[in-house]
């Protein structure tokens, strides 16, 4: 990997910023200082920048718990994202696993890995991804039902078979509090299949994405790596 991208990737500035550090001779390979920002770098080599060690991380893997008033985009002109939450993160190719909506909560996955993003959100890998919610209704058996059977949302959607368990029902307040398990992610789906069988969602929160579970010690708004066992275990659930 070329010298400048090396240190563009770990954030260490621009590339045009890192191409000037380099000539001026405050970058080091190995011990000896190289000049050329185009130098190819073996990641095990050592790279220091004004003698302080750069080390290149490769995949990264991050839990965060989404508050609700932030959008799942890498970034936005004008919106807070989910990555303006992420403080001391080095790298700048990290992106969210998926969407949740602005007032949605819970677990997302922030990662740099593609291969394992594709594969977490593709339906035909069946990764569960399981929200508990608070609609608007009393949620009874028909609804389990046609969630069970495939349920036709709307002319652009029908969704997969999911599991709808109640957890409670108040009828005094007309609301009941659910557990959801869907295997696709579409535009608003658990909104838009509560609305097809006249319910309304008014509190959503992720609670898994196949083995991943949401550390329920984190906080609203924090983050933190996931173990390497929580890696390994995302993984295998989807053939890698
Ligand atoms: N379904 C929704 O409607 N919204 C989300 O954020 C996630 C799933």
């Amino acid at each position: 990997m070329r010298l400048d991208k090396y240190l563009a990737d770990m954030n260490v500035g621009t590339r045009k910023e890192l191409k000037k550090m380099i000539r001026s001779g405050n970058v080091t390979v190995g011990g000896s200082v190289c000049k050329d920002p185009a130098f190819s770098v073996n990641v095990p080599d050592e790279v220091c920048v004004m003698g302080k060690p750069v080390r290149y991380a490769g995949y990264e893997y991050y839990m965060l718990n989404k508050p609700a008033g932030v959008i799942s985009a890498s970034e936005d002109p004008k919106q807070a994202t989910v990555m303006d939450l992420f403080e001391n993160v080095r790298r700048k190719d990290l992106f969210p696993v998926g969407r949740l909506d602005k007032d949605t909560v819970g677990l997302l996955l922030i990662t740099n890995d593609g291969e394992l993003a594709h594969r977490l959100l593709s339906p035909k890998n069946h990764v569960d991804k399981v929200y508990t919610a608070v609609v608007r209704g009393i949620v009874t058996e028909r609804e389990i039902t046609a969630f069970r059977d495939g349920l036709a949302v709307d002319d652009s959607l029908t969704a997969l078979p999911a599991v709808l368990e109640i957890l409670d029902t108040d009828p005094a307040l007309g609301q009941s509090r659910v557990n959801i398990t869907i295997r696709e992610g579409k535009f608003h789906q658990i909104k838009r299949m509560f609305a097809a069988v006249g319910m309304e969602v008014l509190y959503l929160k992720r609670l898994s994405m196949g083995s991943l579970k949401l550390d329920e010690t984190l906080e609203e708004g924090a983050v933190r790596p996931l173990r390497d066992d929580e890696i390994s275990a995302l993984k295998n659930g989807c053939g890698l």
